[in-house]
Parts: structure tokens; C-alpha cells; sequence
């Protein structure tokens, strides 16, 4: 048997550690789990700082409301602005536009690097704080803002640095993508899995940002803006939710192999001459919309209120990052994560990343990006209707890759019953299918488009 030797200590844990005094703006949700943790793991936060990470206050709007977690009460105060103005390092997790952009503007001008989980404020605002963090010598930064505690920012910003991103594909929405799992496995309704979803807690009460795309559509904004170096805003993103999504639509993708989930799709497009491999014309395509996937497609295993962000690097290939989204413990460990990585930065008196975009890429219109779709018609089963809305698909030049037919009563093919038709097409622009299924509309034997869904990965 060998005697235990006594090993020397890690540099970091020599000699008299560094303070840093850390302002937390906000104790709700995410913010009262970062103050348990930086007071419960006070010793292993400094050894693997540097520098002991000490708790100077607790900025919220009511200092004497009963928290999740029980934390110290002096710590807690209204004055923002106070607190800031004495700290090395801020964390903001108050959310919403303002106060939280003034407050970062305040500190990253005192030369205090920030932490933040508020994707709302990056996606509207993100080009102007960063330059005035740079400008400063600050770091912004912000894992926590995408995908909860899933490490998508830092691999995307770092270890994908000497790569090129061609694609990003997110599930990156916990809320969504647990009322269509519902859907899917129990054939719910929309109405009645959004119920579920807030029964649960995963849903707000009030579900709009969730529900109709805009949380994830801010996540977009930023997963495209590091991915493809260019800044890409929340008003570059094209946005449709999950509200219209029906059972039968589900159903009808269960019948096909297929699953929908609400996509948060980044891609570079070729753009006039040169296209993406001559690297002389692209642009940037941002969209979030339910989308129609294989089932055996990885991010289709992604079930409940789970997250997954799917990356295609040109010599990285293919990557998943799979975790939760959202949650107070899972988001928090984002927030420290990147507390401790900017600690070391400050302790090691290196100089603030700079974020700024290197390039400045359009956004493409409808015209550039092509994708197929699955298109669902409830028409009268009578001679000929097919070859009608057949001729529509061809005059805009959609091809049509699969059909399916489902007659619902009457005598077959007399006229007094009903027939539901599922195309599903090949590759065709935006506009393309909008003008066919504008035409498609105004056919006498269409009684209604049900449903227009874009379809990947087939
Ligand atoms: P909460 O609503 O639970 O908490 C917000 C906190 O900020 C509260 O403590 C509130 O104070 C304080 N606050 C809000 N406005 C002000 C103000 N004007 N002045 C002072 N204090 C204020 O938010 P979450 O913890 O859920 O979210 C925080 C951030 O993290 C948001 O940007 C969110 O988008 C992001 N995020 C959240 C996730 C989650 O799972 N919850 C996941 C990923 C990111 P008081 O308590 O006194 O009202
Ligand atoms: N509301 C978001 C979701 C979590 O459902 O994923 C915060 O980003």
C-alpha cells in the first residue's frame, strides 16, 4: 500500500485570495437560486475563481416580500442603482426592457462586467450594450438567455470560433414544445395542453411570448448573431406560433412518421451570384415556426419541456447540445458559470471579449430560403378536383412530392361527400407557396386550407 502524499495546492488557492463584490439585480425565480449558490458554495466558487465571489446586495422592487429561498434580509435593497455603483461584477436577472438596459449601461460604464439570462433586452438592444461594454472593457454575458442551462453560447462563441455554422435548428421554447409533445402522445387539443402546461407551472398565465414564437424568437436572434458573426435582431426574425396547430394536424403527421415541433431556424443563404460556397453572396434566413420533422430526426426525441439546439458546422458536422430550458436551479447554473468565467478574466486583469459583430450579412426576404411543405385541403369528392388543385401546384411551379387521400361520407366520388387531401411538396420558396395556396383558396371545390406546415429534415 502507498502513503498518501500530500500534494502541492492549485495556484488559484495560494496566498491571499481576491474579493469581488457581486450585485444581483432581481431574486425571483433564477436570481433567489444564484444567491443560494453564491452563499452556499462560497469556498469552491473562490478556489475556482480566484476570488471570493462576495454577495454585496440584492436590488428587487419590494425588499420585504418572503423569497423562495430563505437569504439574509439586510442584503436586500430597492436602491439598483447604489448597489451597481459598488460592484465588481453584476448579475442581472430582473428581465423585461427597462430598468434592466439603463442598469447594465450603468455598470458596464463603471467598468463592472454583467451576467444576464434577459433575452428580451439582448434580442431589442444586444449591438448597443455590447459596444458600450467593449468601449469599457467590460464583458456581457449571457448563456443563461438561450436555452436555460444548456452550454449553446459558449461552444457557438468559443469552441466553434475556428469553425463555420451554416445551420442552427432549436428547440429552444420548454413551454411549446411540452404542449405539442402533449399533443402528440394524447391526441390533446391545443387549448387543452396549454391548460396542462400552465397547470404545471411551465406555462405564464399569461402564455403569449411562449405560444406565439416571441421568446424563442429573441433566442433566434441571438443564436444567429454569434453563429454567423452579423447582428440579427428580433425584427429580423419571422415569427409564427403554435396556436393554430390542430390535433388533426398532429394526427396527420403521426400517420406520415412525422412530428411537429416549433423551430428556431438560423441558417446562411445563397444570395444572387456567388451563393454560400463562393462565400461572396449570403445572408442570414431567421425564422421560428411549428415544423414537421421525421420522428427520426434527434431533435424529434426531444419530449416535454426539454430544450436541444441541433448545429451544422461546415467541418464540425453535426451537433446537439440536449437540456433543460428553464427552471430556477438549471438557469442559475448558466448565471455561474459565467460569473466564474468572467471573475477569472477580471482576476487575471485580461482584457473584456469583445462581441461586435465582424460582418454585416442581409436578411433574406421569402424569396431566398426554400423549404418543403405539407399542405392540408378539405375539398368536395367529386371527378376531377384533384387535377385542379394538381394544375394550381404546377402553374407556380411547386412540385409535388407525396399525396394522401381521406374521403369522409357520402357515396364515393357522387359530390355529396368530403375529402381531405395532404400534399406534400418538394423544395418551393415562400412566396411560391403563398401565391399557390392563395389560388388554391379561391378554387369552388376547396371548402378550406387547413393547414400549411413547413417540413425539414426528409
Ligand atoms: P422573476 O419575474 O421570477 O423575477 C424578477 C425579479 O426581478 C424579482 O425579484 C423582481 O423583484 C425583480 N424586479 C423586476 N423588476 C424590477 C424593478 N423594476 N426594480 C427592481 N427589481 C425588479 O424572473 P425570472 O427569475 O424568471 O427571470 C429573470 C430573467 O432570467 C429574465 O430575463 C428571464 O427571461 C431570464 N430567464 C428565466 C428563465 C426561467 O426559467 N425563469 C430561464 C431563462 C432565462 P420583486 O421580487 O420584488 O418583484
Ligand atoms: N418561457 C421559456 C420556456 C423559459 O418556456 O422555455 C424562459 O426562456
Amino acid at each position: 500500500m502507498t502513503e498518501t502524499q500530500t500534494r502541492p495546492e492549485p495556484a488559484a488557492l495560494r496566498g491571499e485570495p481576491k474579493v469581488l463584490k457581486v450585485a444581483l439585480l432581481g431574486c425571483g425565480t433564477v436570481g433567489s437560486q444564484v444567491a443560494r449558490i453564491l452563499l452556499e458554495d462560497a469556498d469552491a466558487l473562490a478556489a475556482r475563481a480566484g476570488a471570493r465571489l462576495t454577495l454585496a446586495g440584492i436590488a428587487v422592487r419590494n425588499p420585504d416580500a418572503t423569497r423562495d429561498v430563505e437569504l439574509p434580509r439586510e442584503l436586500f435593497t430597492a436602491d439598483a442603482e447604489g448597489l451597481i455603483d459598488g460592484a465588481d461584477l453584476v448579475i442581472e436577472l430582473m428581465g423585461g426592457i427597462e430598468p434592466a438596459r439603463t442598469l447594465i449601461l450603468r455598470a458596464v460604464r463603471n467598468g463592472a462586467s454583467v451576467v444576464t439570462g434577459n433575452k428580451a433586452l439582448l434580442a431589442q438592444e444586444g449591438p448597443a450594450l455590447f459596444e458600450e461594454a467593449d468601449k469599457n472593457n467590460a464583458e456581457l454575458s449571457f448563456e443563461a438567455a438561450v436555452a436555460g442551462a444548456i452550454p449553446i453560447i459558449r461552444p457557438i462563441r468559443e469552441s466553434l470560433s475556428g469553425d463555420r455554422i451554416t445551420r442552427v435548428l432549436g428547440i429552444v421554447n420548454g413551454t411549446t414544445n411540452y404542449i405539442l409533445d402533449q399533443m402528440d402522445s394524447t391526441g390533446a387539443a391545443f387549448a387543452d395542453a396549454l391548460a396542462e402546461a400552465q397547470r404545471l407551472g411551465y406555462a405564464e398565465a399569461d402564455p403569449t411570448a411562449d405560444v406565439e414564437g416571441h421568446d424563442a424568437a429573441a433566442k433566434a436572434a441571438l443564436l444567429a448573431t454569434l453563429a454567423f458573426h452579423t447582428p440579427v435582431s428580433l425584427d429580423d426574425v419571422r415569427c409564427q406560433g403554435i396556436a393554430q396547430v390542430t390535433a388533426e394536424d398532429i394526427a396527420a403527421a403521426k400517420d406520415s412518421g412525422l412530428v411537429i415541433k416549433l423551430l428556431a431556424i438560423a441558417e446562411l443563404v445563397s444570395v444572387g451570384e456567388g451563393g454560400t460556397e463562393g462565400r461572396g453572396g449570403e445572408g442570414v434566413s431567421v425564422r421560428v415556426h411549428p415544423t414537421l420533422l421525421p420522428r427520426e430526426h434527434p431533435l424529434s426525441a426531444v419530449r416535454g419541456a426539454f430544450n436541444a439546439v441541433f448545429v451544422e458546422a461546415e467541418n464540425a458536422g453535426e451537433l446537439m447540445f440536449y437540456g433543460a430550458g428553464a427552471g430556477g436551479r438549471p438557469t442559475a447554473s448558466a448565471v455561474m458559470g459565467d460569473l466564474v468565467s468572467t471573475a477569472r478574466r477580471v482576476v487575471a486583469g485580461a482584457p473584456g471579449r469583445t462581441d461586435t459583430a465582424t460582418r454585416v450579412l442581409p436578411i433574406v426576404g421569402v424569396d431566398a430560403v426554400t423549404t418543403s411543405y405539407s399542405i392540408g385541403l378539405e375539398v368536395a369528392d367529386q371527378p376531377g378536383v384533384l387535377a385542379r388543385v394538381a394544375a394550381v401546384f404546377a402553374e407556380h411551379g411547386v412540385s409535388i412530392e407525396a399525396m394522401r387521400q381521406t374521403i369522409d361520407g357520402g357515396v364515393p366520388g357522387n359530390g355529396n361527400g368530403r375529402a381531405e387531401l395532404r400534399f406534400v411538396t418538394h423544395r418551393a420558396s415562400e412566396k411560391a407557396l403563398a401565391e399557390t395556396v392563395a389560388d388554391i383558396k379561391n378554387l369552388d371545390v376547396v371548402e378550406s386550407v387547413t393547414s400549411v406546415l413547413r417540413v425539414e429534415g426528409v
